[in-house]
C-alpha cells in the first residue's frame, strides 16, 4: 500500500490529493475568486493566495484520506508549465515537506497529468484507455493533439499556433460582457441557441495544427456591423452568438482529431483539460466515436479543471518506475 501526496499550484487553484494505487483518497481544491473581477488570472494575486491556501489544503487532504504524514511513501508536485510565482509555492512546499519527512520527490508535468487523469480508478471496473491512444488536450492555455504511446511516452502531433480553445471562449465571453472564466457561461447559453445563426470564420491550417484567433476577430467584426443596425443585437441574440461560436470551435477541434485518429489508426480517443467540461464537445466527441467505432474517454467533471488528483496519478506512474527527482530541480513555465 503506497500513499502518495500530490500538490498542484500551476495557475489559480491550490490543490492537494492523496492517491493509493490508482484510487483517489482525497482531492482538495481551493479556487481563487479574487481574479473574477479582473477578467483573468492576476499572477501576483494567484501566488499570494497559494501561499495562504497551501498548508490548510494539504492538511485537509491528508486528514480526508484517513491517514497521517507517516503513512506517505512519496510527494508529487506540478513542476510546470504554469505561472512561475504560482508554481514556486507548490514546488517549494513539496521540496520542504519531502525533505522534512525524508520522502522521495516526484516532479510532474501539468499537461501530462491532465491526460493521465483518465487512469484514475474511482471504481474497480472503471474503463481506461488502451495504448496507444489519441488525446485532445484543451484548456485555457493549451490546445494540443497528443499521441499517447504509454504513460511515459507522449508526442504532441498538433497544437494551436495562436489562441487556445479555452482562451477563445474566455475572450469571446469578454466581448459579450460575460463573467470570467467565460467557457462555462458560453456552454450554458449556447444550449438555447442556434448553431447556424452566425457565420464564424473557420481557419485552414496545415497538418494537425489549430488557429482560433480568427473566431474572436470574426465575432468582433460581425458584432460591429450588426450593432450598427440594431444596438440591442448582442442582448437579443446572446444564445445564438454563443451557440455559433461554440459550434465553430468544437467543429475545428474535432475535424483535426478525426483526421489524426484515422491516420494513426487508433481505436481509443480522449479529451482532457478545462474545456473538456464543455457539454457540446462531449456530445460531438461521443458522436464521433460512435460513427467510427472508437472508444471515447471523457474525464469526470472534477478532473477536468486543475486538480491534484491528476498530479497524483501521474506521480504514481513515476513512482512505479522509481523515477524520482532532486531538490535542485526548479519550476518551469513552458
Ligand atoms: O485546464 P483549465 O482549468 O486551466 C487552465 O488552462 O489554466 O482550463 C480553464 C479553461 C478556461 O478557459 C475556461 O473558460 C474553460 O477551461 N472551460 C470551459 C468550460 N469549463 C471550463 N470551456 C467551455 N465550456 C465549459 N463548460
Amino acid at each position: 500500500m503506497s500513499y502518495i501526496l500530490a500538490i498542484e499550484s500551476s495557475c489559480d487553484d491550490t490543490s492537494a490529493a492523496v492517491i493509493n494505487d490508482f484510487k483517489i483518497c482525497s482531492n482538495i481544491i481551493a479556487s481563487q475568486k479574487v481574479h473574477e473581477k479582473y477578467g483573468g488570472v492576476v499572477p501576483e494575486w494567484a501566488s499570494r493566495a497559494h501561499q495562504k491556501n497551501i498548508i490548510p489544503v494539504v492538511d485537509t487532504a491528508i486528514k480526508e484520506a484517513g491517514i497521517t504524514k507517516k503513512d506517505l511513501s512519496a510527494v508529487a508536485f506540478t513542476r510546470g508549465p504554469g505561472l512561475l510565482g504560482s508554481l514556486l509555492v507548490g514546488v517549494s512546499f513539496a521540496k520542504s515537506f519531502s525533505s522534512a519527512l525524508n520522502l522521495p520527490l516526484i516532479d510532474v508535468n501539468h499537461l501530462e497529468a491532465h491526460i493521465l487523469a483518465h487512469f484514475i480508478k474511482d471504481t474497480p471496473n472503471q474503463k481506461t484507455p488502451s495504448f496507444p491512444f489519441l488525446c485532445l488536450l484543451v484548456s485555457g492555455g493549451n490546445t494540443q493533439l497528443i499521441y499517447v504511446r504509454s504513460p511515459y511516452d507522449m508526442e504532441i502531433i498538433g497544437k494551436t499556433i495562436d489562441d487556445a480553445a479555452g482562451e477563445t471562449f474566455d475572450k469571446v465571453a469578454k466581448i459579450l460582457s460575460l463573467p470570467y472564466p467565460g467557457g462555462p457561461h458560453i456552454d450554458k447559453l449556447a444550449k438555447q441557441g442556434d448553431i447556424k445563426a452566425l457565420k464564424i470564420a473557420e481557419s485552414h491550417i496545415p497538418d494537425y495544427d489549430y488557429s482560433f484567433s480568427g473566431v474572436k476577430t470574426s465575432i468582433l467584426y460581425t458584432l460591429r456591423d450588426k450593432l450598427k443596425e440594431n444596438p440591442k443585437f448582442m442582448e437579443e441574440n446572446l444564445n445564438d452568438i454563443c451557440a455559433s461560436v461554440q459550434h465553430r470551435v468544437v467543429t475545428m477541434l474535432l475535424k483535426k482529431m478525426e483526421k489524426a485518429a484515422k491516420d494513426l489508426k487508433v481505436k481509443d480517443i480522449a479529451i482532457a483539460g478545462g474545456v473538456s467540461a464543455n457539454s457540446y464537445l462531449r456530445e460531438k466527441l461521443t458522436e464521433l466515436g460512435q460513427k467510427n467505432s472508437w472508444n471515447v474517454f471523457i474525464p469526470q467533471f472534477q478532473y477536468t479543471t486543475d486538480n491534484a488528483a491528476m498530479v497524483a496519478v501521474a506521480g504514481y506512474f513515476k513512482f512505479l518506475k522509481k523515477d524520482f527527482t532532486t531538490l535542485d530541480k526548479t519550476a518551469y513555465t513552458r
